[in-house]
């Protein structure tokens, strides 16, 4: 059986590479390719960098939340946007038929998941995941003390619902439970019958949290639903946290939330920082609703660049996990250091060390255009015999 490896938090990984500002420059816009290296092929010498590590939306964002952001930076740049908070939580709530008091805002949804941490802390409570999974929460819950329980994926990479719940129900006391639906690194999603059942039938002292950041993604398959659902039953136990992170391709303007009953977001919303969303996010965001067919397109592309792709994974025979996200762990064959150095000789980022098998990586899905070069260099690459 492979056993996989918790996947390092975003902040983890850059700490550890002490990139600091640094990485600012070399994420976006430095040279990655060394030019008359023996080692780049050809057609990919001084080559733009693909960005494809880390789950980013390569598309951009929609140009009407372009613009409201750039006219909220030239008119209110210098003003606070406490009424622009106002506006966007009745616009956000109406866009999903709640109560603007169940909406908790995050600088990025990583804070509503800091928020929920400090949160559980509050009860001394235990928090159980499967591993890998996106490890943010995993990184509050230990600078809060919290005992953390991780539960391995089976061999097909599926959570173990059945694992969870048993570590889940040996605790005494508060549970708090991070689900990521769809998981990332893995890209696949928890059948909702499984996961409803499971949480209707909870202690309460068990909070859920659902970590939804690709949840458009996902919504095409019959077998996810969000959490939201419960969440409207009046379920206390369920907190879900979203992003305009990826299908809104705004990761640089830091906009999440989460949303739960009145009662469970009124416990969060004191460990929640104030005051913590810019103008320029809040107006992007606010039209970045509006604009349906960008919305759309996000979507549309996302689709073909991930056809793209498995196509040419399948081409190559290497087995990936069917994902309903902006990205796809895949088989490469090849130690991961050697596969991800030969990739940024050749100007393309891919992903770090999410499992325990080396021999797999998570790459993201860039605008289908970047997943044709992609396929050209992954197929280059096995006639170097690099995968
Ligand atoms: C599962 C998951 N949750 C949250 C985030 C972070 O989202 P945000 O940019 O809203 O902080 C990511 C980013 O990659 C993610 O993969």
């Amino acid at each position: 059986m492979k056993t996989l490896d918790m996947q390092p938090s975003r902040r983890q990984f850059i700490q550890q590479l002490g990139l600091g500002a640094a990485w600012l420059g070399l994420a976006t816009n430095a040279p990655l390719v060394l030019a008359n290296s023996t080692h780049t092929l050809p057609f990919r010498q001084n080559a733009a960098p693909l960005l494809l590590h880390w789950n980013e939306n390569s598309l951009g964002m929609s140009p009407n939340a372009l613009s409201a952001a750039k006219y909220a930076i030239e008119n209110c740049g210098n003003r606070y946007p406490d009424a622009s908070v106002d506006e966007f939580k009745l616009k956000l709530a109406d866009h999903h038929n709640v109560k603007p008091e169940q909406l908790v805002f995050g600088n990025g949804s990583t804070e509503v998941l800091q928020a929920i941490a400090t949160y559980a802390a509050q009860n001394n409570a235990t928090m159980v995941e499967p591993s890998p999974t996106f490890g943010d929460l995993n990184g509050y819950c230990k600078s809060e003390n919290l005992k953390v329980i991780q539960v391995p994926v089976e061999q097909n990479f599926e959570m173990n619902i059945a694992a969870l719940k048993k570590q889940a129900m040996a605790q005494t006391g508060s549970v708090l439970i991070n689900i990521c639906n769809p998981n990332n690194p893995t890209g696949n999603i928890v059948d909702f019958t499984t996961l409803f059942d499971w949480i209707n039938n909870a202690p309460e002292t068990h909070l859920f949290l659902l970590d939804e950041a690709y949840f458009d993604y996902a919504q095409a398959n019959a077998r996810y639903k969000s959490g939201l659902a419960l969440i409207n039953q009046g379920k206390d136990n369920v907190v879900i946290t979203r992003t305009f992170s990826k299908v809104h391709g705004m990761a640089g303007m830091r906009m999440g939330y989460g949303i739960a009953t009145v009662n469970t977001a009124n416990k969060i919303k004191p460990f929640a920082a104030g005051f913590n969303l810019s103008a320029a996010a809040l107006a992007a965001a606010s039209a970045a609703l509006d604009d349906k067919p960008f919305y759309k397109k996000s979507i549309e592309y996302n689709q073909l660049s991930k056809t793209i792709l498995v196509d040419t994974l399948n081409e190559l025979e290497l087995a990936h996990i069917p994902s309903d996200t902006n990205f796809v762990l895949h088989e490469i064959g090849t130690p991961l250091a050697d596969y991800a150095k030969h990739m940024q000789q050749n100007g393309v980022r891919v992903g770090r060390k999410m499992t325990l098998d080396d021999r797999w990586n998570r790459i993201s899905l860039g605008t289908p255009d970047e997943m044709k070069i992609f396929a050209q260099t992954l197929k280059a690459f096995r006639q170097e015999g690099w995968v």
